[in-house]
């Protein structure tokens, strides 16, 4: 059948190759437990409040959600110590990032942005026909906010910051950032992606809001996906001036979130002990890691957030079929650029340790088999 031929910006656009849903791994491969330590989720399951929230809203999802979030964005502003008209929510924050890129970017645009970091900015200038301009990071994996300032010229659009960065959970701190964003012509929008900013401790690490004193154009990015638990029901939140609120609002579709997503978020927000409980879950497993790492050789990029990036000094591929078999999830490097490297979520304690134990004699068989060779 002829088809009209697609967009000419869509060829450089891979299709999202999904990982296989863990019930499908675990029948295939006859396992009993499978640990998906892969997409940087909380393995403490959402907040008790919120499968509260969401079991008492059941009845209701006979009627369309609220498509202006208007409880959500009134908890949200109260916290956040701003107004309703500087937020948006999104379908996740991944439908945040289209937006953006639908109002702002035009054919030709470039956009400036890390490399690596999430794949997600990538998508979004390329369906808009925007070119992206990758700045890698810098030796210590962190980003090179030099290097992206050099890279920006007049057809420049957007810039994305990942802070702390995936796959590297590096951070950029408050005086580098504001002295980039102060720097900036005003025609270039900083999309600041601060999804994992609640697991980030050092005390130098932005106060993003308070960036908006700057007066550009910049519009942080976090979700209710990692620490709260809820990546599931697709929510996320836009912080902007009211003017770009408002201006991307107009490409959002009427009713883009749930109703369960909203009031699940709402008491989310709520529940700052379920938060805490996250955070040094977190805490702990960055050490229980990296001491399990260094009896093997190996250390981690510093992280800042809820993943390791490990230079396993084997084909991440192949270890990454080998502890499969083992029932272990994780992601591998090559697509990120670094093909010995994996990126490992943090579990529990316990999924930790068996991440480990399973990472140890992955190694050693890799090692035993280059040997035989
Ligand atoms: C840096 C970053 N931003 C955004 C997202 C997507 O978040 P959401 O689930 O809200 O779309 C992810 C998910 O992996 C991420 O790593």
């Amino acid at each position: 059948m002829d088809l009209p031929s697609k967009r000419e910006c869509l060829e450089k656009i891979k299709p999202y190759v999904p990982g296989k849903p863990v019930d499908e791994v675990k029948r295939e491969l006859g396992l009993q437990e499978v640990i998906k330590l892969a997409s940087n989720e909380n393995p403490l399951g959402p907040s008790p409040h919120a499968r509260e929230a969401m079991q008492k809203a059941l009845q209701e999802v006979c009627l369309y959600p609220d498509g202006n979030c208007f409880r959500l964005k009134t908890v949200l502003s109260e916290r956040l110590g701003i107004q309703n008209e500087q937020l948006i929510i999104g379908n996740g924050s991944d439908e945040l990032l289209k937006l953006l890129s639908e109002t702002y970017i035009s054919y030709g645009d470039e956009v400036v942005l890390p490399e690596p970091t999430f794949a997600e900015y990538e998508f979004a200038a390329r369906i808009m026909g925007g070119i992206p301009r990758f700045i890698p990071l810098n030796q210590d994996f962190e980003i090179d906010l030099e290097a992206m300032r050099d890279a920006i010229n007049e057809k420049t659009r957007v810039v994305f910051l990942c802070n702390p960065n995936n796959p590297t959970g590096t951070i950029v701190r408050h005086r580098q950032l504001y002295n980039f964003i102060r720097d900036l012509p005003s025609r270039v929008i900083v999309v600041l992606d601060e999804a994992y900013s609640e697991y980030a401790s050092d005390p130098y690490f932005p106060r993003s809001l308070d960036l908006f004193e700057l007066g550009k154009p910049l519009f942080i990015m976090r979700t209710f996906s990692k620490i709260y638990g809820l990546a599931g029901l697709r929510i996320g939140y836009g912080i902007g001036s009211p003017t770009l609120i408002s201006d991307i609002s107009r490409v959002k579709e009427p009713f883009n979130v749930n109703h369960l997503a909203q009031v699940a978020a709402e008491a989310a927000l709520k529940d700052d002990l379920h938060l805490a409980h996250s955070r040094t879950l977190v805490e702990e497993s960055r050490r229980q890691v990296a001491l399990g790492l260094e009896k093997m050789n190996l250390i981690p990029v510093p992280s800042y957030a809820n993943f390791y990036f490990i230079n396993i000094k084997v084909d991440s591929q192949k270890a990454f079929s080998l502890l499969l078999q083992r029932g272990i999830i994780v992601r591998t490097g090559d697509v990120f650029g670094y093909p010995t490297y994996i990126r490992v979520s943090f579990g529990t304690l316990k999924q930790n340790q068996l991440f480990l134990d399973a990472l140890k004699d992955v190694l050693e068989e890799l090692a035993g088999k280059e040997n035989t060779c």
